[in-house]
């Protein structure tokens, strides 16, 4: 009975889906629409499931850190968007062409946007955004009604006669597109005839044009690229993105496509010149972690649920299409539960099968959490682990990054502990990076032969206390000891009776981009303690940290605040 609420359509449920993992991909998708945050009895409402049901389903993407059950809320957790990855990564195209619309966006001074055709709707896979006020801009992973956009008309050029049938009936059955919760609410206000027009100008012209239809003000211009590996159809569409305070729809055709389309020649040779792909390293044994927590959780994990998931984590870059036995050879599952977790898949449509015997995922992986998260920020992603660390330590927790003149270290996040300390710190607050064990670590990370402090500090180098080291060639050699330590540790050089020590963020690249501290009272704990005792609590709070910043930053940069 759940099933029927869990489902996009009426087509009959095929025997061999696995319940669980529909109702798993529908809670998902509720969180995904609603933003990324829903109460326990909202999720219950939306998805028409038993709450117990509800309760089993978000413990166990809780545990596979999806969400994040927080008092009565529950929220999208950046791993989720390791789904939206695989995805991405298997499509290869953002990987090839996202530095093309950063540089075009750059150029343009405009926002640009890279889609790809999900039915007859547009999914946008890149946003290089230059958005200013008055307009609300889209972001990865987004639906869009077809009609309402410029990469529609280009892509409608490819539909068949029962495409373009499901999109007349679509839009009978939602005059008001309730089905895409990221378009601006708006009755029908052009006709089909409209779109059939435009789509047939849009194969005349190579390009085509949204003046103000997904929202007053916004107007866009889209050239497709073509695939030489796919027999010249599209891959994608590149969209220039701009508001009628700067331009008129009709002036972005004549100022800015010429260079719109140079954009696309390079893209396409970029797509032409691409190495095949090769036979990838091939993950192995994805879903074994299942049966260890379902002993732990018993009834609150629901282990179909998780295997399910992990079929989707088998796709990826240079895997985009697998066969049965790939994905279970990948995710260690018996090719029977590997097999219904892509019957299920395919029912909802977020895996199709590409040949004979190989399936792919589809740009609809994009509606399980990606849109939300994919703005994070790192002092986002660090604040639940903060909360975590702070609480077993019993000790305040921050996380920090170096000012661009690299003199002093800003807090970005931060859980305090109900224990008073003079330091009054909060997010925002700025101190001198010498005399910190959070600016230490940051300073330590400059190039080896760049150990020399940065200009200014050396100037800078005030006595904070009796300890504070001031002479240059002393902080000089205890960077370099932090660097190699991996942590440093600030004795009462910033503040009389202040102790801290810190150990660096780093992203997926290995590049340091924050700082992370616990700093304490001196009379609670000896420097020997410290190092026993919160070093290691540090050390891996920072691996959690890094693990959500790594995918949360595969396709996309994550501003640090
Ligand atoms: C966007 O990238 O935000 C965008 C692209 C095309 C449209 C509308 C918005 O038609």
């Amino acid at each position: 009975m759940p099933a029927k609420t869990t489902l996009d359509d009426d087509r009959a449920l095929p025997v061999e889906a696995v319940t669980p993992l529909i109702r798993g991909v529908a809670v998902l998708r509720r969180l995904t629409e609603a933003g990324g945050t829903l109460s326990a009895s909202g999720l219950e409402r939306s998805t028409g499931l038993a709450r117990s049901t509800v309760d089993r389903i978000t413990s166990t993407l809780a545990r596979m850190g999806y969400v994040r059950l927080d008092g009565r809320d529950i929220a999208l957790a950046p791993r989720v968007m390791e789904l939206g990855n695989a995805y991405l990564a298997a499509l290869g195209l953002p990987a090839l062409l996202s530095s093309h619309a950063d540089a075009l966006a750059d150029e343009l001074d405009e926002s640009v946007s890279l889609a790809v055709a999900d039915r007859d709707g547009i999914r946008f896979i890149h946003q290089a955004t230059r958005r200013r006020a008055m307009s609300l801009s889209f972001r990865i992973g987004d639906l869009l009604p077809a009609e309402r956009t410029a990469p529609g008309p280009l892509f409608a050029t490819e539909w068949t006669e029962p495409e373009w049938r499901a999109w007349r009936e679509r839009r009978a059955k939602d005059p008001e597109d309730r089905g895409f919760p990221a378009a601006p609410w708006q009755v029908h206000s052009s006709s089909d005839e409209d779109f059939e027009r435009r789509a047939a100008r849009a194969r005349r012209d190579g390009w085509a044009l949204d003046d103000q239809l997904i929202e007053p003000g916004l107007v866009a211009m889209a050239v497709p690229v073509k695939d030489p590996r796919a027999g010249g159809r599209i891959a994608c569409v590149v969209s220039v993105v701009s508001h009628t305070s700067r331009h008129t729809a009709a002036d972005l055709r004549e100022t800015l496509l010429p260079r719109l389309r140079t954009a696309v020649t390079e893209m396409e040779r970029t797509l032409r010149e691409a190495p095949q792909p090769r036979p990838a390293h091939t993950p192995a044994g994805l879903a074994t972690w299942t049966g260890a927590s379902k002993q732990e959780l018993g009834r609150e994990f629901v282990e179909s649920l998780a295997r399910g998931l992990t079929v989707l984590t088998a796709f990826g870059e240079d895997r985009a299409e697998l066969t049965l036995t790939d994905v279970a050879n990948a995710t260690g599952l018996a090719r029977a539960t590997a097999r219904r977790a892509l019957i299920t898949y395919e029912h909802l449509g977020l895996v199709r099968q590409s040949g004979t015997r190989t399936f792919t995922l589809t740009p609809r992986v994009l509606s399980l959490g990606y849109p939300p998260l994919s703005r994070t920020t790192l002092s986002q992603i660090a604040t639940p682990h903060l909360a975590e660390l702070a609480d077993r330590v019993h000790e305040s927790a921050s996380l920090a990054v170096l000012t661009p003149s690299a003199e002093e270290v800003q807090y970005i996040a931060r859980a305090a502990t109900s224990r008073v300390m003079s330091v009054n710190i909060t997010v925002g607050t700025r101190l001198p990076a010498y005399a910190t064990s959070l600016g230490r670590v940051l300073l330590a990370d400059r190039p080896s032969d760049d150990l020399r402090l940065p200009p200014g500090v050396p100037g800078a180098l005030r006595p904070l206390t009796p300890h504070t080291i001031t002479d240059p060639t002393a902080l000089t050699a205890v960077l370099a000891e932090a660097r190699t330590r991996g942590y440093a540790l600030v004795d009462e050089e910033l503040e009389a009776g202040l102790r801290s020590v810190a150990v660096p963020v780093r992203d997926r690249t290995g590049q340091v981009v924050a700082a992370l501290n616990v700093a304490m009272h001196a009379a609670r704990r000896s420097v020997e303690e410290c190092v026993r005792d919160v070093l290691p609590e540090l050390v891996e709070t920072a691996g959690r940290v890094e693990g959500e910043l790594a995918v949360a930053g595969r396709f996309g940069g994550v501003a640090v605040a």
